[in-house]
Parts: C-alpha cells; sequence; structure tokens
C-alpha cells in the first residue's frame, strides 16, 4: 500500500484530514509532529494520530534544532516582515515540511499532505520546501480539496470516531511556537475595532504590568543569544524565559495589517515578547559592534531576506546566500546588552563588546579628544566639491 505523510498537529482539521486521506486515497496515513515549543502534550498527540486512523505516528523534539537554524538566522538578519511581523509561523514551516520529508523518505512514502487552507501562506511554504527537498513526491492538501464547512467537519469527526474538541470553541484561530503565538479570525477580522482583550495571552495590558521596570543582560556570542543575566542557557531555555519575563510587561504585542503572499491583506495580532526584546538587544550590538558601511548596507539585504522567509522560499539558493553573508557579518558581534523592560517597551539602555568599534577618545567632547578638528576643512572641501561644482554652475547660469 502507498503511504502518505502528514504534518499533524493534533487538531480538529489534521485529524479528520487522517481518516478522510487514507479512505479517498486508499493510502497508509503516518502523521509527523513537530514540537517547536508550542508547550501542548505531544505524547497525547501522537497518541491521537494513532487513535484516528494513522498506522504510524511522528513526534519530533525540534526545539532547539528552530533556535539553532532558525531562530539564530532570524536574529542575523533581524528579522520583521513589513516591518513588524516576527515571521515566527514562516520559519517553523519549512523545518516541519524537512522532517516531513526525512520521515516520507525513510518510509519511502508516495506522499506527503498538510492540512493548510486555499488562502494562506502556509500552504505556499510547505509545498515550496517539498518541492525543493523531495520533488519527486505527490502533494494531498485534503483541507484545499473537501470543502467541509467546520460543522461538515464535526459531523464527519463524530461519524469516524474522531475526538470532536469539548466546550466552547475558541473565537480565534492561533499559532504558537517558540519565537511568537499569532491570533486571527473572529472579530479581529475588523481592522476598524480594537482589538477584544481575551485574544492575548501571552501578554499582560500595559496598565497591568508591574509598575517596576524589570532590567535583564542578554549575551551574545556572534550574534547568538547564549545567557541571560550571567546565566548560560540553551536557545529554547533562554526564548523561553525571556517570554515569560517580557510578556509580563506588556512586551511584545502587535497589531497589524499584512500583505499575504497570495495577494490578501489580513488583520493580524502577533505576541512575540522574547523576539522583541532579542531583537532590539540584537540591534543595539550591531550598531556598536559593525562598521558603519556594513551596518548601512546589511538591512538591504535584510529586507528581501524577510521577504523569502516570508513567501516560503526558504529552501532557495539565494536566501542560502544571503545567510551566508550575514553570518561574516555576525562574527565580531559579541557582547552584552542590558534591556530595561517596563510598560510594554523593551528599552537597550546598556551594552558593551570586546569589539566594540564605540572610541571615546574620539566621541568625547570632553578634555582627553584625540579627534583633531583640523582634518575636518580638508575633508569637507573635498565631500562637498560635487555639490560645489553643481552650485557654480547654477550660479554663472543664474
Ligand atoms: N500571517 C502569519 C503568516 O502568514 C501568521 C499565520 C498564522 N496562521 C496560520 N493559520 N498558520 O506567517
Amino acid at each position: 500500500m502507498d503511504k502518505c505523510v502528514l504534518a499533524y498537529s493534533g487538531g480538529l482539521d489534521t485529524s479528520v484530514a487522517i481518516r478522510w486521506i487514507a479512505e479517498k486515497y486508499d493510502v497508509e496515513v503516518i502523521a509527523v509532529a513537530i514540537d517547536v515549543g508550542e508547550e501542548k502534550n505531544y505524547e497525547a498527540i501522537r497518541a491521537k494520530a494513532l487513535l484516528v486512523g494513522a498506522a504510524e505516528s511522528v513526534v519530533v523534539d525540534a526545539r532547539e534544532e528552530f533556535c539553532r537554524d532558525y531562530i539564530t538566522r532570524a536574529l542575523a538578519a533581524n528579522l520583521m516582515y513589513e516591518g513588524r511581523y516576527p515571521c515566527f509561523t514562516a520559519l517553523a514551516r519549512p523545518l516541519l515540511a524537512q522532517h516531513q520529508v526525512r520521515v516520507a523518505k525513510e518510509r519511502g512514502a508516495r506522499f506527503l499532505a498538510h492540512g493548510c487552507t486555499g488562502k494562506g501562506n502556509d500552504q505556499v511554504r510547505f509545498e515550496v520546501t517539498y518541492a525543493a527537498l523531495a520533488p519527486e513526491m505527490e502533494i494531498i492538501a485534503p483541507a484545499r480539496e473537501w470543502g467541509m464547512t467546520r460543522e461538515q467537519e464535526i459531523d464527519y469527526a463524530a461519524e469516524h470516531g474522531i475526538p470532536v474538541p469539548v466546550g466552547k470553541a475558541s473565537p480565534y484561530s492561533t499559532d504558537t511556537n517558540l519565537w511568537g503565538r499569532s491570533i486571527e479570525a473572529g472579530v479581529i477580522e475588523d481592522p476598524s475595532q480594537e482589538a477584544p482583550a481575551d485574544a492575548w495571552e501571552w501578554t499582560a495590558e500595559v496598565a497591568d504590568a508591574p509598575a517596576e521596570p524589570v532590567y535583564v543582560k542578554v549575551d551574545f556570542e556572534q550574534g547568538v543569544p547564549v545567557a541571560l543575566d550571567g546565566e548560560k542557557l540553551s536557545g529554547a531555555a533562554l526564548v523561553g524565559r525571556l517570554n515569560a519575563l517580557a510578556g509580563a510587561h506588556g512586551v511584545g504585542r502587535i497589531d497589524m495589517l499584512e500583505n499575504r503572499l497570495v495577494g490578501i491583506k489580513s488583520r493580524e495580532l502577533y505576541e512575540a515578547p522574547a523576539a522583541t526584546v532579542l531583537l532590539e538587544a540584537h540591534r543595539d550590538l550591531e550598531a556598536m559592534c559593525l562598521d558603519r558601511e556594513t551596518a548601512h548596507f546589511k538591512p538591504y539585504l535584510e529586507l528581501r531576506y524577510a521577504e523569502l522567509v516570508y513567501y516560503g522560499l526558504w529552501f532557495t539558493p539565494l536566501r542560502e546566500a544571503i545567510d551566508a553573508f550575514l553570518q561574516q557579518t555576525q562574527q565580531r558581534v559579541t557582547g552584552q546588552v542590558t534591556m530595561k523592560l517596563y510598560k510594554g517597551r523593551a528599552m537597550a539602555i546598556a551594552r558593551q563588546s570586546e569589539y566594540s568599534l564605540y572610541d571615546y577618545s574620539l566621541a568625547t567632547y570632553d578634555k582627553g579628544d584625540l579627534f583633531d578638528p583640523a582634518d575636518s576643512p580638508g575633508f569637507i572641501r573635498l565631500w562637498g566639491l560635487p555639490a560645489r561644482i553643481v552650485g557654480e554652475v547654477g550660479r554663472k547660469k543664474g
């Protein structure tokens, strides 16, 4: 019998998909779930896939891999799509698809499947990754094919003995990993209205945030955060701890309209406390350690990088080439940044680095100044020469 490897979340859609694919395509379905820090019960998810009819169920703990291969690169790229979205969903999809493809190859599967609808970005991210890593495999996208409403899905689940979530369904659709949490659907789809308070789970309302700030020192080694307040931590532990700490101070709420790859504008709510703190700290340390020309050039590539990640083009030569450049820039981004978390803000308030290019004796207006102002007139004469020539010609011509 042919095999199909499905990206499994444990939710209703992908649970229904297990049965639906097995019946419609007459295949064995292998479920693959990956833990990228969603804090779900993965043992229960593994069991559920088998219960609803998967032939095999695989769970991969990919939290440290997500930090090492994706979040680290996101930081090097100061990754923000449209200036505000830290791309956590966009980063996790290629990793999930990558593991799915690995399992599919190990089992000799013919099909790869995901539970995405036909309106979002995620379908693109999955399928482009499949195309890049396993062009020979065929793709099944049940949620795009079956055309069931949520009620019909629940009926289907009931008929097939698939457990249906009990209690009042959440009015929102959320997606979570270490790098952030998204909230969509329901009343959020009206961008003229303030987001309801119950949409937020990771971040305190600023009014309710502690009256006193908290300070946290972040150590970076070659652009990678490695310690908080001097304590060495794994990537996942460091990010997890910052999510809790900064979230309690209301840091990392994002409410934005976003341009999807498929052409739709959507209103998105995001909570990304750790990402907000680390991106700000990282940018601050770069300001100290990068020479001016690199610092001014790098953002052009960062802009492109954000598009590539958002557009699902992770496994492409251009992304790898830009990464090589970004990695080169991180060699001296080593040092410590003190962040102040207070009433919704994460501000770098002090920084130090063995690679600091800040030179007190050049910068100071006090005594001990080594900058020779006598160098300036000649420099300005040449710097302004083109402007002077244009000015002279303009004067002669009236
Ligand atoms: N708009 C974000 C993105 O496209 C988050 C999407 C999260 N929603 C989802 N259904 N996966 O990356």
